[in-house]
């Protein structure tokens, strides 16, 4: 009897879990998610773009001098090389799957500007809409390659570990249908932990499922401590909020306090496009000392419903015209730079368990991400391993003994809400130890309740350990502002 080629389990449909999936070809991918269609991805919502020195001033040297600088030099600094050589290919490689990046009327590139960035070199699509192109683009490419299946509307809790190495996972639909799927490679591309803090810039589905999972199994985490906070989220109320792009920034919007003050006047070199860390704490410093921040986007120039098409539609959504008036921001969970340790080729520790993506740390963001380097980071490595399963001599059934190693129940809805509470005040932009001690105590008393719970304890747990501050983790003693 002729047994099948296992496939590659590629879980999660944003462009990292795309990329690998279409670099895989022509070795058998099943991929994933558990939105029906491949939406709810935080890819999608990325507005800003892909970081790359495509002008002829530019260099790849100093695209990574900035990658460096934001990340506290806490980067890995081969990856950093890597990455930053890689960007113009992998936007060449973006317009032949279709991508359409907006040019001037030179018909060059146009380039915008991103907080901790000393040039422009931010290539954009729809003005701000660069992620939905990135995902509509690559799910047309991977629904139309027969190497690849696509399923939607599955959670995969559990993965099947056969002598220490991952070799299947079990999915799990809306009606709580289980199946399970034997694989060659399982790839995690299940995205950050946003969704874990009260206030966040990505979907509700950015809530650490994948990280928890590569945990439970055994695979080591790196910098979990690390969580980037958005400094301009729009500031109305709730969990998931619209973000609004610091490319806004960069086309001349300004931060001011109630009084209409400039409010990174003075306090780093690059002002209002200092790192996202500077301009996120100095937000959070103003609203704790009882303020409101504003954005001042009034005096942007051009159309808008081409240049930032996205902010204007969320922000008319909610009774607001950015065009005339201020708009309220908070800062927001944006990106982790922690997650599942990988190398560049996105191995983990754990044999047959790959992760790529915003759930892994290779080291390439150090301590703080750099603007628009998250979707060139999961094309271009989604890109690479993808090509290096491709290689994989295939593999048709695993011998050995086999057992199940489950995610766990979640959280009911309210404690969910709690702990994402005592996130944010504790494991904020900015943290005292007690605080996170406290935390931590709490968690760990809990650790039964729900996966959730033992993942927050094990991020609170790496934030202890940091003693001091470092790029996106800022500490700070009890009784000291700023
Ligand atoms: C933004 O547009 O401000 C976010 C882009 C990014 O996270 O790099």
């Amino acid at each position: 009897m002729k047994h099948a080629h296992l496939p590659i389990v590629v879980v999660g449909g944003g462009v990292a879990g795309m990329a690998t999936a279409l670099a895989a070809a022509p070795a058998p991918v099943r991929l994933l998610c558990r939105a029906h269609d491949g939406s709810g991805s935080a890819s999608a919502l990325a507005q800003g773009g892909i970081a790359a020195a495509l002008d002829p001033h530019d260099s790849a040297a100093a695209h990574a001098g900035d990658t460096v600088e934001a990340g506290a030099h806490h980067n890995d600094a081969a990856a950093v090389q890597w990455l930053t050589g890689e960007a113009p290919c992998t936007v060449a490689w973006l317009q032949q799957q279709g991508v359409q990046f907006d040019r001037g009327v030179d018909g060059n590139l146009q380039l915008g500007r991103e907080g901790g960035h000393g040039t422009s070199r931010i290539v954009h699509a729809g003005g701000d809409a660069t992620g939905a192109a990135l995902v509509h683009a690559l799910r047309a490419r991977v629904q139309a390659a027969a190497h690849v299946q696509w399923r939607g509307g599955v959670d995969v809790d559990a993965l099947l570990l056969c002598d220490g190495r991952v070799v299947g996972v079990r999915t799990c639909d809306e009606r709580g249908r289980r199946q399970h799927i034997e694989a060659a490679a399982v790839v995690l591309a299940t995205g950050g932990v946003g969704a874990l803090f009260a206030h966040t810039s990505n979907p509700a589905g950015a809530d650490g499922a994948g990280l928890a999972l590569g945990l439970a199994a055994g695979a080591l985490p790196r910098d979990l401590e690390f969580v980037q906070f958005h400094p301009t989220a729009l500031d109305v109320g709730g969990h998931c909020l619209p973000l609004i792009t610091e490319a806004l920034r960069g086309a001349g919007a300004r931060l001011t306090d109630a009084a209409g003050q400039p409010l990174m006047r003075g306090l780093h070199p690059l002002g209002d496009l200092a790192p996202r860390d500077v301009v996120a704490r100095r937000v959070w410093q103003i609203q704790r000392e009882g303020g409101k921040v504003w954005l001042d986007a009034t005096a942007v120039s051009g159309d808008w419903n081409i240049r930032f098409p996205t902010v204007l539609t969320m922000c008319l959504a909610h009774g607001l015209d950015p065009r005339r008036t201020l708009l309220p921001v908070t800062p927001a969970a944006h990106f982790h730079m922690g997650g599942l340790a990988t190398d560049l080729d996105g191995r983990s520790t754990l044999p047959g368990l790959y992760a790529v993506g915003e759930v892994a740390c290779n080291g390439v963001h150090g301590a703080n991400r750099l603007a628009s380097n998250s979707l060139l980071e999961g094309v271009a490595c989604g890109r690479r391993l993808g090509t290096a399963l491709a290689r994989m001599a295939p593999s048709y059934g695993w011998q050995g003994r086999h057992g199940w190693v489950e995610r766990g129940d979640g959280l009911p809805p309210a404690s969910l809400a709690a702990l994402r509470t005592l996130l944010w005040r504790a494991a904020g932009p900015v943290r005292e130890a007690p605080s996170l001690r406290d935390a931590w105590r709490s968690c760990t008393a809990a650790a039964d309740a729900g996966w959730q719970m033992r993942l927050a304890r094990s991020l609170l747990y790496a934030a202890l350990l940091r003693r001091h501050s470092l790029g996106a983790h800022c500490l700070e003693s009890r009784g000291r502002s700023g």
